[in-house]
């Protein structure tokens, strides 16, 4: 009988014990033992969306080793369809992740993502494709780690200012005091789509630059598209294009197979914005005039370091920059020949 109570307060004792050791992860007071982190892609063969994985994987690789923690980080792929990263997001929900991290298919949908994660106490961090502030602001547990779009198309903008300041001739090559252009933008409503390609102009116009628009459309951040694109416009403006704005490098080096293919002897000036691997050696071989780092590592960094604050407990502003409570915004930097190798090297890190 003494032996048959000692196994049951035994039983009893260890019943007690779980619910502690299911909250184990995410209970703070540093006891955690595992990290989950649930990673859902708008979608996972976007150059610049997959080196940010590939950033994301390595950081969370080091810190495993450093904290002695298990940090498992899940990476599924939405394929370009909301309803299916609803889905993921439900399911990261039910198999108790720590965080959720989104990288929303349609940015405008995020009030969906937030109830949910709110209704089950997990912290969302949005990237890369940033919700309206309204969204954001629903929880104080949704958080937004990316860049400051205006400044991306600003750079890009200044970078052909100067060179039509330095030598006009390089840039206006038909010489009547104005830029002919075309711009190839990434996808329809994405923020960095809008604000690039409005303030790249911006910039020149306010260096006092006059611009001719003669084309415009989007090739959705892809390379072929671009260059099908550019294609189209070759064959009606031939050399009167002096300057191809591309909201990122992806088209830009579409727009440059065009050009490489094609019998015009008159370049233009090409600009793209993310500073790929494959971009910045188009920049050192001179096929494309310049571009604007869009900081992947750092990126990669801050969304991890928000996350593994969030899932231990801690206070994320400690160690983290946050902006009105919910923003992390990574600078942006321009990038010509003068340091594409600086760049290549940090890439390589
Ligand atoms: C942008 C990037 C593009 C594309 C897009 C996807 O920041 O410049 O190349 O990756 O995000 O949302
Ligand atoms: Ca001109």
């Amino acid at each position: 009988m003494k032996s048959f109570i000692r196994i049951m307060a035994f039983t009893l004792a260890a019943a007690m014990l779980l619910p502690l050791a299911a909250c184990d992860s995410g209970s703070g007071g540093g006891k955690v033992e595992t990290v989950k982190i649930g990673i859902s892609l708008y979608r996972k063969d976007d150059t610049f969306v997959a080196s940010l994985c590939t950033c994301l994987e390595r950081v969370a690789k080091q810190k495993e080793t450093e904290s002695g923690k298990k940090i498992v980080v899940n990476m599924v792929d939405g394929q370009s369809s909301q309803a299916l990263q609803n889905d993921q997001v439900d399911s990261f929900i039910s198999q108790n992740y720590d965080v959720i991290c989104v990288n929303m298919v349609d940015r405008t949908a995020a009030a969906v993502i937030v109830d949910k994660a709110k209704a089950a106490n997990i912290p969302v961090i949005f990237f890369n494709r940033e919700p309206v502030e309204e969204d954001i602001r629903l929880w104080e547990r949704a958080y937004y780690v990316g860049a400051d779009a205006a400044q991306s198309g600003r750079l890009q903008g200044e970078i052909i200012a100067e060179a039509f300041q330095k030598n006009r001739a390089e840039i206006d090559k038909n010489g009547d005091g104005k830029i002919q252009y075309v711009m190839l933008e990434g996808e329809q409503g994405h923020q960095d789509a809008l604000l690039r390609t409005e303030y790249s102009i911006k910039a020149v116009t306010s260096a006092g630059i006059q611009v001719e628009k003669l084309a415009n459309d989007t090739a959705n951040w892809q390379r072929a598209q671009g260059s099908a694109k550019m294609t189209q416009w070759l064959a009606k403006f031939g050399d009167r294009i002096e300057v191809v704005f591309c909201n990122n490098d992806d088209m830009a080096l579409g727009a440059i197979d065009t050009v490489k293919d094609s019998k015009t002897k008159v370049h233009p000036a090409i600009v793209g914005v993310d500073a790929t691997e494959s971009g910045l050696n188009a920049i050192k071989d001179g096929s494309m005039f310049g571009t604007v780092f869009n900081d992947a590592q750092g990126q990669a960094k801050a969304i991890f370091d928000l996350s593994y604050a969030l899932a231990t407990g801690e206070s994320p502003s400690t160690k983290l920059n946050i902006q009105n409570e919910h923003y992390i915004r990574i600078p942006y930097r321009a990038v010509t020949v003068s340091n594409a190798d600086e760049i290549l090297n940090i890439l390589k890190e």
